[in-house]
């Protein structure tokens, strides 16, 4: 019996693929390989000394799921698999709503097809929306998505829901990610964005180690302690330990449940800019901007769920995750062997 990963060749995908093999799991991944490359797959073979099988395969591809699951016989899938770029998602919402929404469906109906029905999803803290008041508890309504990107989170979270109410036998954990930084601390593995980064930190990672001129702080009148976007900013490695406790949990259970994956600590834009050129050495010259259309002031997780029924609960501080960032960044200043 092993496990499914969707997407696992990508950034949280890798970083969950090494804490399942140190867990003991055997895992398979599967991955189009769309935004990410062979070598994160290689590289987490290199940090757990294990090997597995992987798949170059579109999740919306069903004879291709098929056969994978005909071979493989999973016991669970770990669905990371989508496209998550809020900006691009505007532009192309068709290929939004048919990567991430067509393709968990098709990966469902293969699922119930082989009666495999564990399932952990990658949602996202984009669901809650623009008109919930942080601490953001999963027991607020979720909607009022703001672009197609959070819109299919919001309608896959609702679709998982539904198949839960109506597959008794199915189990699904919903995990709403807040913003994960960092790297795993081998420097191995981390965030490779392609072409200009859209997130902050790979931002000032780039501009630290001088491939870009200097950041742009989006916004410093915004009612936070310093007027800058206060955001949940938690360690990858961190949000995989998250996965394998969401894991055993879903084996365990039946139905659908939610919980945030979060710290439950807001930082500014400016306090990471800072925290940042502490832990690194480095220097961040920024710049500051007018405000980004569809930010939010403040979004952070109240974490106390998870806390409570997965035992779960963030460990790395701020400052490991600019360490962590930065040693993946200045060893691999061009991602993966580009
Ligand atoms: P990523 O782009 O690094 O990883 C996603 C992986 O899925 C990539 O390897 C990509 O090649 C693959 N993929 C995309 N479409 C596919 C398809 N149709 N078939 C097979 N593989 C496909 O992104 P990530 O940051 O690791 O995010 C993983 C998941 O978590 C995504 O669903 C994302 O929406 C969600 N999420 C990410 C963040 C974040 O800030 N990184 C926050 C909240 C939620
Ligand atoms: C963080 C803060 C910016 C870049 C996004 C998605 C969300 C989730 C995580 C997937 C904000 C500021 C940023 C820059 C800046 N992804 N900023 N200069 O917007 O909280 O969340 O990624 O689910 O859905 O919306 O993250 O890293 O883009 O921004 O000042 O160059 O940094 O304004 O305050 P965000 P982010």
């Amino acid at each position: 019996m092993s496990i499914l990963i969707t997407g696992g060749a990508g950034y949280i995908g890798a970083h969950t693929c090494v804490e399942l093999l140190n867990a003991g799991y055997e895992i398979v991944v599967i991955d189009n390989f769309y935004n990410s490359q062979k070598e994160s797959l290689t590289r987490v073979s290199e940090i757990t000394g294990k090997s597995f099988p992987f798949y170059m395969c579109d999740i919306r591809d069903r004879a291709g799921l098929e056969k994978i699951f005909k071979n493989e016989k999973p016991e669970a899938v770990i669905h990371f698999a989508g496209l998550k770029a809020v900006g691009e998602s505007c532009r192309l919402p068709l290929e939004y709503y048919d990567n991430n929404v067509s393709g968990t469906l098709t990966l469902c109906e293969v699922m119930q097809q082989f009666g495999c029905k564990n399932l952990v999803f990658s949602s996202s803290a984009t669901v809650y929306g623009e008109n919930n008041i942080s601490p953001l508890k999963e027991t607020m309504p979720a909607g009022g998505t703001t672009n197609p990107y959070g819109t299919t989170k919001y309608m896959i979270e609702i679709i998982l829901q539904d198949l839960c109410k109506a597959d008794k036998d199915f189990s699904v954990c919903l995990l709403r990610y807040f913003n994960p930084i960092g790297a795993h601390e081998s420097g191995r593995i981390g965030e490779n964005p392609n072409g200009i980064p859209n997130n902050l930190m790979p931002y000032i990672t780039q501009v630290a180690i001088g491939r870009r001129e200097k950041l742009s702080v989006f916004g410093n009148d915004y009612d936070t302690h310093d007027g800058t976007g206060v955001r949940d900013y938690i360690h990858v490695v961190d949000l995989a330990k998250g996965h394998v406790k969401a894991l055993d949990y879903c084996i365990k259970n039946t139905g659908a449940e939610i919980f945030n994956l979060g710290t439950g600590t807001g930082y500014s834009v400016l306090d990471v800019v800072n925290a940042f050129k502490k832990a690194s050495g480095a220097d961040v010259p920024y710049e500051i901007a007018p405000r980004r259309p569809g930010d939010i002031a403040t979004c952070y997780s109240d974490p106390t769920k998870a806390a409570l029924i997965l035992g779960w609960y963030a460990e790395k501080s701020l400052e490991d995750m600019c360490r962590d960032s930065w040693r993946w960044q200045s060893k691999n200043p061009n991602g993966y062997g580009e």
